[in-house]
């Protein structure tokens, strides 16, 4: 046993972030252990006799053999109050001054979280609560509607609750069975907050891009992993989710990826207003901000403290959704540190603990009845950077056991600047049934049949035009020539959705749901052309322009409806041209189309 020096406990060995300490007494796995003269932050991660290995979060530069260390007998917590909203923290969750502040290695600026709020008491004194009962409200500039809640495992009558008026973050509101509660109340980040039950996911997530919301929705309280190689799209499609998805809060974790992308995402946030209040709508935003300048392991507690703090805001009975930019590069720390260790490596050099620190992040998506029986959320949204577009190695194929849709981002796709590059082959969603019935309760029932005659489309055409590739395009028949352009305008008319369009960068579900009607109908028109007589090259020369620029010019889908019909009339003087009356259907093969022409032609009539 080592003698513990004069401070008690000292560091004996300091290697990058791994940090070993002698001499700490009544330390417990996973204590935050402050580090040298400065208190650098640490966490136990394996306690051995007298010596303690610690993660240290912040850089060790100048720590040095023989320099204090103590625990603060508790593991690591988020602060948790109205503060975070509309905030850039680190992975600890300290308050970041600012953007340029963070881009400077070595900084962890903290600004004060010495704001003032407005606090509207719920409950009078003498009032028995439990742990989730709301004792009062506080309006915030997001309008989301801020609960104080009593803190998990704290209940008792209502002691002294402060008056309507202003209250420091870190003031007291209340007290429940003579135990203050403070504004601003502290969680650990690896336990998950405790609810009443955990309930079915029954409501979809409208993400604002059409590639999702109509083929493959997830939904509020679902995982969903997005993985694609480096430029595919994931930071832009999951800026655009984090602008305008519908949920209440989002936690947005730019983790281990370029600074100044994060910093280009923020101006612009500042800029954008919330269709909900008319303010920012930074002012529904948590930023968590671990970009590949900042001290690496930071990196792994990130995804956990973003996590609590979704939690914190379902809790009150909110959607919250965590966005994580890139798991891979979150994984990329713990492998950093396992090998530092010495710890024996599995797949690839990452820890053996690899699957379960994935599991631990993606379990925490769900949905809840809160303690007072409202609803709230938590859904997570994780980008997955696999080395050279690897979809086997460990961080993807372990995701995607924990995920209950993908959004896989193809290279061919990203090339061709067909954007958001997400395939259609290569993605799913589990929640499609789920999600159909959502939509058959809210005025959409062919939300299913649409999603099926889509994908139906699109793998058929993938099909013929590989087909075509080999034979050439004339050596098919007219109705399969039909096909292939028909799947051509569903990618370029539908799936296709500039994040720089200033009328298409998000698109709501009556307006998705009005182009997917509109290029059906197109391509339905087209199909009974090809099996009428006309020509495949007549229709495949035939200009669509009108179809194909309603994504960017038709805002409503009365705009969207009014191109439908100018096409449809382009096409029939197509048939008038040919003398086959419009609408017959000459072919008998019933399955060389994917919709039923009958459907098509009331669409049309009407
Ligand atoms: N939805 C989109 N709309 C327009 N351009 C896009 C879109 N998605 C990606 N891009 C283009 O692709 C580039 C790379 O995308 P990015 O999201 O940074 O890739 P990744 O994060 O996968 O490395 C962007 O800078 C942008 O030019
Ligand atoms: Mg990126």
């Amino acid at each position: 046993m080592t003698t513990p020096g004069p401070h008690g406990a000292a560091v004996t060995r300091v290697n990058g972030p791994l940090v070993e300490v002698t001499g700490l007494r009544h330390v417990a796995m996973s204590d935050v252990v402050e580090l040298g003269p400065r208190g650098l932050p640490g966490e136990a991660v394996a306690v051995r006799g007298d010596v303690t290995t610690v993660q240290a979060y912040d850089y060790t530069g100048g720590l040095a053999p023989g320099h204090p260390a103590r625990t603060r007998g508790e593991p690591l917590s988020a602060p948790l109050g109205p503060h975070l909203l509309g905030g850039i923290f680190d992975g600890l969750l300290r308050p970041l001054a600012g953007a340029p502040a963070w881009l400077e290695p070595g900084v962890t600026a903290v600004s004060g979280a010495d704001r003032e709020f407005t606090f509207r008491p719920a409950v009078a004194a003498g009032v028995e609560v439990t742990g989730g009962t709301t004792l009062g409200t506080v309006p915030t500039a997001g309008g989301i509607g801020y609960r104080v809640l009593v803190p998990p495992g704290l209940s008792g009558p209502v002691g002294d609750i402060r008056a309507s008026g202003p209250v420091p973050s870190d003031g007291v509101v209340a007290t429940v069975g003579g135990t203050p509660v403070h504004l601003t109340s502290a969680w650990p980040v690896r336990e998950p907050r405790p609810y009443r039950e955990r309930r079915d996911s029954d409501t979809p997530l409208i993400t604002g891009q059409r590639v999702i919301d109509l083929l493959f929705p997830v939904t509020k309280g679902g995982a969903t992993a997005v993985p694609g190689g480096f430029g595919t799209g994931k930071t832009v499609l999951l800026q655009q989710i984090t602008k305008w998805c519908d949920a209440d809060v989002i936690v947005y974790v730019g983790c281990g990826e370029r600074g100044n992308e994060l910093a280009d995402m923020l101006d612009e946030l500042a800029g954008l207003t919330d269709p909900r209040t008319g303010g920012p709508l930074a002012d529904r935003t948590v930023v968590i901000a671990n970009t590949s300048n900042m001290p690496m392991m930071a990196r792994e507690a990130s995804i956990y403290t973003a996590a609590t703090v979704a939690e914190h805001f379902r809790d009150m009975g909110l959607d919250a959704v965590v966005i994580a930019d890139s798991t891979s590069r979150w994984a990329e720390a713990l492998r950093e540190f396992a090998s530092r260790s010495g710890e024996l490596p599995a797949e690839e050099g990452y820890p053996a603990s690899l699957s379960s620190a994935l599991a631990a992040f993606y379990e925490r998506a769900g949905c809840v009845t809160t303690a007072e029986g409202s609803h709230g959320s938590v859904t997570i949204i994780g980008a997955v950077s696999p080395a050279g577009g690897d979809m086997t190695e460990p961080v993807t194929t372990y995701t995607q056991r924990f995920v209950r849709c993908l959004w896989s981002l193809d290279r061919d796709l990203a090339y061709a600047r067909h954007y958001p590059a997400v395939s259609w082959a290569g993605s799913f969603s589990r929640d499609d049934d789920v999600v159909a019935a959502w939509y058959a309760d809210h005025d959409d029932p062919g939300w299913l049949e649409r999603r099926s005659r889509l994908a139906m489309l699109l793998a058929e055409a993938d099909r013929l035009g590989s087909l075509a590739e080999l034979m050439g395009v004339s050596a098919l028949p007219a109705p399969e020539r039909a096909t292939i352009l028909a799947g051509r305008l569903v990618r370029e008319g539908l799936l296709q959705q500039s994040a720089l369009s200033p009328l298409d960068a998000s698109c709501d579900s009556a307006r998705a749901a009005a182009l997917a009607d509109a290029v059906l109908a197109v391509t339905d028109r087209c199909q009974q052309l090809a099996r009428g007589g006309v020509p495949a090259a007549a229709i495949e020369e035939t200009d669509f322009g009108p179809i194909l620029r309603a994504r960017e010019e038709a805002g409503s889908p009365a705009d969207v409806a009014a191109r439908e019909r100018a096409m449809l009339a382009r096409l029939d003087q197509l048939s008038q041209q040919a003398d086959i009356p419009a609408g017959q259907d000459s072919s008998a093969e019933p399955d060389s189309a994917p919709a039923p022409d009958s459907a098509a032609e009331q669409d049309s009539a009407a």
